[in-house]
């Protein structure tokens, strides 16, 4: 097959674990005969240097063009002074609402081999198998902003076709998993939540009454996530609870380095980015856990590309590589020698 990749490795950690994304990305396309056209554009901080602006217009050009978007992260303190008015985030707020991708999907699964990386104990992590499907294009992200000398109001604002369309997302993607999905939402204060819960209550009843329904409060759910992760099967709630949990959940596989994430709209076209940020503190080190962006890469030739056997292929080889201990600090088993971004990035392609 052919197809055309726009590829974003934004800022600091961005870089360094796209080079491995994409080296494992060109190696599966050589070796399965697939013509791949891929990109690199400049996004983030890294426009806003060269630019002036997180998301030039032949960035987004581009990405609207592509059948999907590699991103590697950005951000970072260079461009985050508290009166800075020109942000990367912003770029990543546009172009994830200019693609359409209001459906963020996380997996959270836990290696075997990995059960001691986690500050939690092994016990609770065993069989945690779970998906995260948050809004990404609504909410208190997209809301009006203002601030007053003695104030600041951030607004959040839902619809109901905005709810509509996540939950179904999220009940397609049970259906085919535990056909168990639990709504996370802040209804006993929140009017969105209300509105949110009353939705999903419909389009659960109505749409797919074969799938387990159960609504639950995000301070709830935050302490559930880690009393008893593996009854969890799909998750669905609104941008930002979705981005906090996600956040905890990542612990549960033992590093936020680990956790990928697909990016979808109506169309195949999609954007994938590891869940992590650009982690300024060890860029340029070369320890970054590549995990993540590989992990995305397998998201992206299945969601986008409909490339179900390569984007197996590449999951057994991140899973088998960790196993045989080729891992960067952050996972390293006790008193074992962490290797590089770019080791693991080989030891991947030796699987591959
Ligand atoms: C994420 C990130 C972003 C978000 C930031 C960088 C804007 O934390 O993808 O989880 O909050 O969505
Ligand atoms: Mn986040």
């Amino acid at each position: 097959m052919k197809a055309r990749i726009a590829v974003l490795p934004g800022d600091g950690i961005g870089p360094e674990v796209i080079a491995e994304g994409v080296r494992c990305l060109r190696a599966l396309a050589e070796r399965h005969g697939h013509e791949l056209i891929l990109t690199e554009l400049p996004f983030g901080g890294a426009a806003i240097d060269l630019a002036g602006t997180p998301l030039p217009e032949d960035t987004l050009a581009a990405c609207l063009q592509a059948d999907a978007v590699l991103l590697g992260a950005i951000g970072g303190p260079k461009w985050s002074a508290p009166e800075a008015t020109v942000r990367p985030e912003q770029g990543l707020l546009a172009l994830r609402r200019a693609l359409g991708v209001y459906a963020n999907l996380r997996p959270v699964k836990v290696h075997p081999a990995l059960l001691g990386a986690s500050t939690l104990k092994p016990q609770v992590l065993e069989g945690v198998d779970l998906l995260f499907v948050r809004e990404l294009t609504g909410g208190i992200y997209f809301g009006e902003k203002r601030r007053e000398p003695d104030s600041a109001t951030d607004v959040c604002t839902y619809t109901v076709a905005e709810i509509e369309r996540i939950v179904r997302a999220a009940a397609r993607l049970a259906q085919k998993r535990r056909r168990k999905l639990v709504s996370i939402d802040k209804s006993n204060v929140l009017e969105t939540s209300r509105l949110w819960r009353a939705v999903a209550t419909r389009i659960m009843r109505t749409e797919f009454p074969q799938i387990a329904l159960e609504h639950m409060l995000v301070d709830s759910a935050a302490m559930h996530l880690i009393r008893r992760p593996s009854d969890f099967d799909v998750l669905v709630t609104e941008n930002m609870f979705g981005d906090i949990l996600t956040d905890e959940a990542s612990m549960l596989a033992g590093s936020l380095g680990l956790l990928p994430s697909a990016s979808l709209g109506e169309g195949t076209r999609g954007l994938y980015e590891p869940i992590h940020g650009s982690a300024p503190d060890i860029a340029g080190r070369g320890i970054a856990n590549p995990c993540g962006t590989l992990l995305s890469v397998a998201l992206l030739l299945r969601h986008s590309l409909g490339l179900e056997r390569e984007a197996a292929a590449l999951e057994r080889a991140v899973s088998a590589a960790i196993e045989q201990g080729a891992r960067t600090p952050d996972i390293a088993a006790k008193g074992a020698r962490a290797i590089s971004t770019r080791e693991v990035g080989e030891a991947v392609l030796a699987k591959l």
